[in-house]
């Protein structure tokens, strides 16, 4: 997907989760009518502008979801990362976020506090070094400006503090 390379060699993933492929249609009224697709250029331009190369990887898959968090070590210096319905299951991606050894920013376009009760567990809250959720796309651009703070702070990943 999107890819815009500063030339400053810093590059951010930016991973989505599960139905998120579906946003604009899906349940608007939570999720809003922005695309995927127009998130992740606005990410994209964003990162030209604070000197970022970001990639936006979408699956529905959690094993997918998994294979392109192990694939980011050594290569990317930073992650933002929406795991949508996962945030909540999955172990697996909980542990691969937890040997990546980068800062990472968890994301959710709704506020999950103010809906059902089995949105407010996360298996990965512990392992992040942050989580912005509730202003719709806003989030995820929160996310990345969080994302150039850490990298440029030349913090590490919060497990390794
Ligand atoms: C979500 C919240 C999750 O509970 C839900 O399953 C999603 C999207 C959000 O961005 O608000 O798919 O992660």
């Amino acid at each position: 997907m999107a890819t815009v390379d500063s030339g400053l060699g810093r590059r951010v993933l930016v991973i989505h989760g599960p139905n998120l492929n579906t946003l604009g249609e899906r349940e608007p009224e939570i999720y809003g009518r922005t695309t995927l697709s127009e998130i992740d250029a606005e990410l994209a331009r964003l990162g030209g502008e604070l000197g970022l190369a970001v990639e936006s990887f979408q699956s529905n898959s959690e094993g997918a979801l998994v294979d392109r968090i192990q694939a980011a070590r050594g290569q990317c210096q930073a992650l933002v990362i929406n795991p949508a319905a996962y945030t909540h299951t999955s172990v697996a991606i909980r542990d691969a976020i937890a040997l990546l050894g980068i800062p990472v920013i968890e994301v959710h376009l709704s506020n999950v506090y103010r809906r059902e009760p089995f949105r407010h567990h996360s298996t990965i809250a512990d392992v992040v070094d942050g989580r912005i959720m509730g202003f719709g796309p806003e989030s995820y651009y929160l996310a990345l400006r969080a994302a150039a703070a850490l990298i440029a702070s030349g913090r590490v990943a919060s497990k390794e503090r």
